[in-house]
């Protein structure tokens, strides 16, 4: 999997299809980047690195060592000696300088792959993967740069992460520090990402890469709903079966930078890491820096290909705990049901009538804590209401436990509002400036996290509320980004690290949790969907995907978001209409469709909806029960993009055995005197011959028609009567 040639002093890193191969050049020992591609027999490209045209390499020609750095295809490149292009690590020594460059000086090949301090990270044993650790250094700096790449065996996925190490006498200070780059030659790119706001998150774009630095970012303290820790080039006629694609994607839920830079030589640079605004980490002699783990995906096959090497990644390799690989309960959230208007008596007359309707488990929202009647206050006061929860919470669950319910709570641990008694009690526990008034946004502040004093109360608090009852769910929010970036607990030349500190503490907290209450099942969630990224899925299997719940609108965040996550990892739920979020109406059984390719569950007032809603929801429960190992472990293909052809959706899932496949067609607005639109499969056994089921459309006979056919020739969906109408159907070996 993982090889060294002494002789021709290369690295050749294999996943089952690709391969990445490193080149260490010259006798300074320059770490270059050779080749990532279609897998290669030979370890022999190491002319791609040009070491052979002029500007030639230092030794042979050192008057030309600017030119040499300007243009050598680096794997981790620096800056400020000669490189221009924008360099992965920026370092400032005591004396205010900043220019770096490593050089090769050792390696490592080690079974399976070693964990990364403090950070989530994809994982692996002996057998699923292997791992290559490069060690570098400038030692006129004294430092070390450990590259470590690990390629897996069972998908076509190789990550990378960098760790940095003072090796020196003094303190320096790391300005930057990406965890990958990729040089390569431009080959007429365009470049994908996904970009958004609240509510409509993770949309994608596709744009002509041009010369000069295009990038995505974030620096609101959250991966966020505007830009995505996604980064894709891809061959200029790429469709979702064909053409190759270079993808990243961050393990990281903090500030982030993506960027692709075309150069003066038709080269392009890949680089993807935490954003350097703002960011400054001082490391003292002997001190390391941790940066989190870039995924990387090479296919010549699509997007189908490269979404199933980040699904198999992601659900094998970085999802844990109890829910893992199981269906989650379906649940019902009382959110869009009553807001902040509720009491102990409205949730349970919600429970009940859930309960006889197969809904398993009821989630009480926002509000059921200090003095929360709306969201002005109380946050950082996590002490049960009991004037609303009459009867005290464990009565609640209790209640709720014996209608064959689980319960779930809402928190959001992250935040504290100036109407609360923790901030009159410990005002500099806020991020702020001292001094400059702090920038309310949903009426609170962010907790400085960066101080233990303050991850520890509110983890205290918040597992003593989950101590105190049979909790079994908690949805983790957080509804604002960082601003005023200044902390109270930090000394001057330390403030820098507070954007880091913040996510690492948040990290620590979601795994103090999930270690002190492994059973529970944890969703993440921030403003709808602003915290969606691997980082997070490492604690979580499931995100709340948006706030928007209308099943149009989800169409174009669900494909954003499934181009790279699992659809068991998307939070999406059934509500009511005219949808809260715009305004829209939409079929209630459209509604439940386009939620099976999620989590699946409810968030409506089930006492007040229709009747004819209501008498569909244990059709609905049947089809999630029938159908959700599918869509959770299936392979997932999208065959029309509604956000492209404005008229339909239709995607699949595909049982590993390929014995079963579910197809969700989606026609969002009807067309006149048209007739039936042919779709083609895909992932499907050629040899097979499958039974074809419409599970919700009666004029449409069962029959029984080759893999083959299906995916070559197609099959009819006859076009529904009405606008927003959804047709599920079902696919069985005959
Ligand atoms: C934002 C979430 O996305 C909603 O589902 C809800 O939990 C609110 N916050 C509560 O404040």
């Amino acid at each position: 999997m993982i090889s060294y040639n002494e002789k021709e002093r290369v690295f050749k890193l294999d996943t089952p299809n690709t391969t990445y191969m490193i080149g260490i050049v010259d006798e300074e020992s320059f770490v270059g980047h050779i080749y990532y591609g279609r897998k290669l027999k030979e370890a022999e490209a190491g002319y791609l690195m040009r070491t052979g045209e002029p500007p030639f390499v230092p030794s042979k020609n050192n008057r030309e060592r600017c030119s040499f750095y300007d243009c050598f295809p680096f794997e981790y490149p620096t800056g400020g000696v000669g490189d221009y292009r924008e360099g992965c690590i920026g370092v400032r020594t005591v004396a205010g300088h900043a220019g770096s460059m490593l050089s090769y000086v050792t390696h490592e090949i080690i079974p399976g792959k070693p964990e990364l301090a403090g950070l989530p990270a994809t994982f692996g044993t002996k057998g699923d993967c292997e791992t290559l650790r490069l060690v570098c250094e400038d030692k006129y700096i004294g430092m070390q740069v450990e590259l470590l790449y690990t390629a897996f065996q069972d998908t076509d996925v190789i990550t990378r992460s960098v760790k940095v190490t003072n090796t020196g006498k003094e303190h320096f200070y790391l300005t930057k520090v990406y965890s990958a780059c990729i040089d390569m030659d431009n080959r007429d790119y365009d470049m994908v990402s996904l970009h958004g706001s609240w509510a409509r998150e993770r949309h994608i774009q596709r744009k002509a890469l041009g010369y000069g630095i295009q990038n995505v970012s974030s620096y609101r303290g959250e991966s966020s709903h505007q830009d995505h820790p996604f980064l894709a080039l891809v061959d200029r006629n790429a469709t979702q079966e064909n053409g190759e694609i270079y993808a990243m994607n961050f393990v990281y839920s903090g500030n982030f930078r993506a960027q692709a830079e075309v150069t003066q030589f038709d080269y392009v640079r890949m680089t993807m890491g935490i954003h350097p605004e703002n960011f400054c980490w001082k490391l003292e002699s002997g001190e390391s820096f941790q940066a989190p783990e870039v995924v990387m995906v090479y296919t010549d096959k699509g997007f189908d290909a490269m979404t199933n090497a980040f699904h198999r990644l992601y659900k094998k390799h970085l999802i844990r705990g109890e829910y893992k690989d199981k269906k989650r309960p379906i649940l019902i959230n009382n959110w869009e049901a009553t807001y902040f208007e509720f009491n102990t008596e409205k949730l349970l007359s919600i429970a009940r009538e859930a309960s006889q309707l197969g809904i398993e488990m009821l989630v009480m929202d926002d509000g059921w804590f200090g003095r929360r009647n709306f969201d002005d206050c109380a946050l950082g006061d996590w002490k049960v209401n009991e004037e609303k929860l009459n009867g005290g919470l464990k009565y609640l669950v209790d209640e709720v436990n014996k209608l064959g319910m689980k319960f779930g709570i809402w928190f959001e641990p992250e935040m504290i509002s100036p109407d609360s008694d923790l901030y009159r009690a410990h005002p500099d526990w806020a991020i702020a400036i001292p001094g400059r008034p702090g920038t309310e946004s949903r009426q609170q502040f962010v907790l400085d996290l960066s101080r233990p004093e303050v991850v520890d109360c509110i983890y205290e608090q918040v597992a003593s509320v989950l101590r105190s009852a049979n909790i079994e769910y908690v949805k983790w929010d957080m509804n604002r980004q960082l601003t005023d970036i200044g902390s109270y607990g930090l000394p001057a030349d330390r403030q820098g690290e507070l954007y880091h500190r913040y996510v690492l503490a948040v990290y620590q907290m979601q795994d103090r949790l999930t270690k002190e209450f492994p059973y529970l099942l944890l969703e993440n969630c921030s403003g709808g969907g602003a915290r969606f990224d691997p980082g997070m899925l490492y604690f979580s299997p499931q995100i709340w995907c948006s706030d928007d719940t209308d099943a149009v609108e989800r169409l174009e965040i669900q494909e954003g978001t499934a181009l790279i996550y699992p659809l068991s990892t998307m939070g999406a739920h059934v509500s009511d209409c005219p949808n809260h979020a715009l305004g829209r109406v939409t079929p209630f059984e459209t509604r439940g469709i386009v939620a099976l390719a999620g989590t699946f569950g409810y968030e409506l007032d089930v006492t007040k909806i229709p009747q004819e809603d209501r008498d569909m929801i244990p059709a609905q429960v049947a089809m999630y029960h029938k159908y959700n190992d599918l869509v959770r472990e299936g392979d997932y293909y999208r065959i029309a993009s509604y956000s492209q052809n404005h008229k339909y959706d239709c995607w699949q899932v595909v049982s590993g055995d390929k014995k079963q496949s579910l197809v969700t067609f989606v026609q969002v607005l009807n067309r006149v005197n048209f007739k039936s639109r042919r779709i083609l499969l895909k992932g499907l056994d050629a040899d097979k011959r499958y039974k074809v089921v419409f599970e919700n459309d009666d004029s449409v006979e069962d029959a029984v028609y080759s893999g083959d056919t299906l995916m070559k020739a197609g099959l009819l969906v006859p076009n529904p009567w009405g606008d927003f109408r959804a047709r599920l159907i079902y696919l069985a070996e005959a």
